[in-house]
C-alpha cells in the first residue's frame, strides 16, 4: 500500500477549510492507503503559543479528527513531538536547504509581514521540518489544501537533493486531493481564505454552535445582484455556491445557480438554506468532538499506539539516512 502523511497545527479551532482541504481526504484515504496523520505541535511553536493552551489544543485537534470520521484503528494518529527521529533528520536535512530559497517561500514572507517582532529561525526552516515529516515515513501522497502546495514542491526538491548527494532513499511526495485540484475554502467575507486565526465571523469552525453558524452565514457577503439575466456571477456569490456544493443537495445547488442565471435569486433565502445545511453538517461532528475531548484517557491511548507505529517506521528511514551520510561508526 502507498504511504500517506499529513499534519495539522494545533493553533486553534479547526474550520471548514481544514475539513474540506485535508480531513475529508484523510477519511477516504484511510480505506485505501497506509496512512500517517499527526498533530504538528513543533510547527505551532513558531508562533509562540501559551504553554497553558498547548495540551488542550492538541487534544481538541485529535478529537475533531476522530469526530470527523478518522479511525485510529485504521491509521496511525500521533503527535509530531512523540517522534524524536524527526528532529534528527531535520538537523541533517537543514544542511541541504539554502537560506536564499527559504527566504523566498511565500508563507515565510507572509509571516515576516504579519509578525515582524518574531521572525525566528524556526519560521525560516518550517518547510524543512514539514518535508521531513513526510520524507521520514517515505510517503508518496500528502493530502493538503492549496496553501500547502508550495511546501510540497520543496519536499520534492529536498528529497531529490538528498538522493543525489547521498544515494536513493526518499520517494518524491505529491500533494493530493480526490478530484485533482487542491482546494481553497474562501472566507465568508470573500477576502482571503478561512483560517484558524483570522476573523472569527469569516470562518466556520467545526466547534461552532448552531446559532453561530446561522448568524455567520446570514452575515456572509453577497452582491446586491439582479443585473442582466446571464450576468457573470461575482465572487461573493460563487463562493457561497461553492460552499453549498459541499454541504447541500445537488438539487439545491442547481436551484440557486438557475436563480442567479435568470436573476430571480433571493440572497436571504439562499443564505437561510445554506445555514441550515451547514448546521446539519457541522452539528454531529461538533457533538462527537465534545464527547471525545472529555475522554483524554482514550485520546492518550490512541496517540501512544499511533506514535509507536510511526516511530518504528521513522527509525528505519533515519538509520538508512545516517548510513548513507557516513554516520556509521560502530
Ligand atoms: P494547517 O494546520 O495550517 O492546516 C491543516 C490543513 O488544512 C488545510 N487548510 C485549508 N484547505 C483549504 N482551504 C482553506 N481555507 C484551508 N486552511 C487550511 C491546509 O492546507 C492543511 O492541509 N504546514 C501544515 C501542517 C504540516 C503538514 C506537515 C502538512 C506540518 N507538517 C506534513 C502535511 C504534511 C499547516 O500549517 O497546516
Amino acid at each position: 500500500k502507498e504511504i500517506v502523511v499529513s499534519g495539522i497545527r494545533p493553533t486553534g479551532y479547526l474550520h471548514l477549510g481544514n475539513y474540506f482541504g485535508a480531513i475529508r481526504n484523510y477519511i477516504r484515504m484511510q480505506e485505501e492507503f497506509n496512512c500517517y496523520f499527526f498533530v504538528a505541535d513543533w510547527h505551532s511553536l513558531t508562533t509562540h503559543p501559551d504553554p497553558k493552551d498547548l495540551p488542550g489544543n492538541v487534544m481538541r485537534v485529535l478529537a475533531e479528527n476522530i469526530a470527523s470520521g478518522l479511525d485510529p484503528e485504521k491509521v496511525s494518529l500521533y503527535v509530531q513531538s512523540d517522534i524524536p527521529e524527526i528532529a534528527e533528520l531535520y538537523l541533517l536535512m537543514n544542511t541541504l536547504a539554502y537560506i536564499g530559497e527559504l527566504e523566498k517561500v511565500p508563507t515565510f514572507k507572509d509571516k515576516v509581514r504579519t509578525q515582524p517582532q518574531n521572525v525566528n529561525a524556526g519560521l525560516l526552516t518550517y518547510p524543512v521540518l514539514m518535508s521531513v515529516d513526510i520524507l521520514i515515513q517515505r510517503a508518496v501522497k500528502v493530502p493538503v489544501g492549496k496553501d500547502q502546495g508550495q511546501h510540497l514542491e520543496m519536499a520534492r526538491d529536498f528529497a531529490q537533493r538528498f538522493n543525489k548527494r547521498y544515494g536513493n532513499l526518499f520517494p518524491e511526495p505529491e500533494a493530493f486531493n480526490y478530484g485533482d485540484n487542491l482546494i481553497r475554502i474562501p472566507s465568508l467575507t470573500g477576502e482571503g481564505k478561512m483560517s484558524k486565526s483570522e476573523n472569527e465571523m469569516a470562518t466556520l469552525y467545526l466547534a461552532d454552535e448552531d446559532d453561530q453558524i446561522l448568524k455567520k452565514v446570514k452575515k456572509a457577503k453577497t452582491d446586491s445582484g439582479t443585473g442582466e439575466p446571464g450576468a457573470p456571477m461575482p465572487e461573493s456569490v460563487s463562493n457561497l455556491i461553492d460552499l453549498m456544493k459541499l454541504v447541500s443537495t445537488e438539487d439545491v445547488v442547481k436551484f440557486y445557480q438557475e436563480a442567479w442565471n435568470n436573476q430571480t435569486i433571493r440572497f436571504g433565502d439562499m443564505k437561510n438554506q445554506l445555514g441550515e445545511d451547514m448546521v446539519k453538517f457541522i452539528a454531529p461532528i461538533r457533538e462527537k468532538a465534545k464527547d471525545l475531548q472529555q475522554n483524554t484517557d482514550y485520546l492518550r491511548k490512541v496517540i501512544k499506539a499511533g506514535a509507536e507505529k510511526a516511530r518504528a517506521n521513522a527509525a528505519q528511514t533515519l538509520q538508512e539516512a545516517r548510513k548513507l551520510i557516513g554516520i556509521n561508526y560502530y
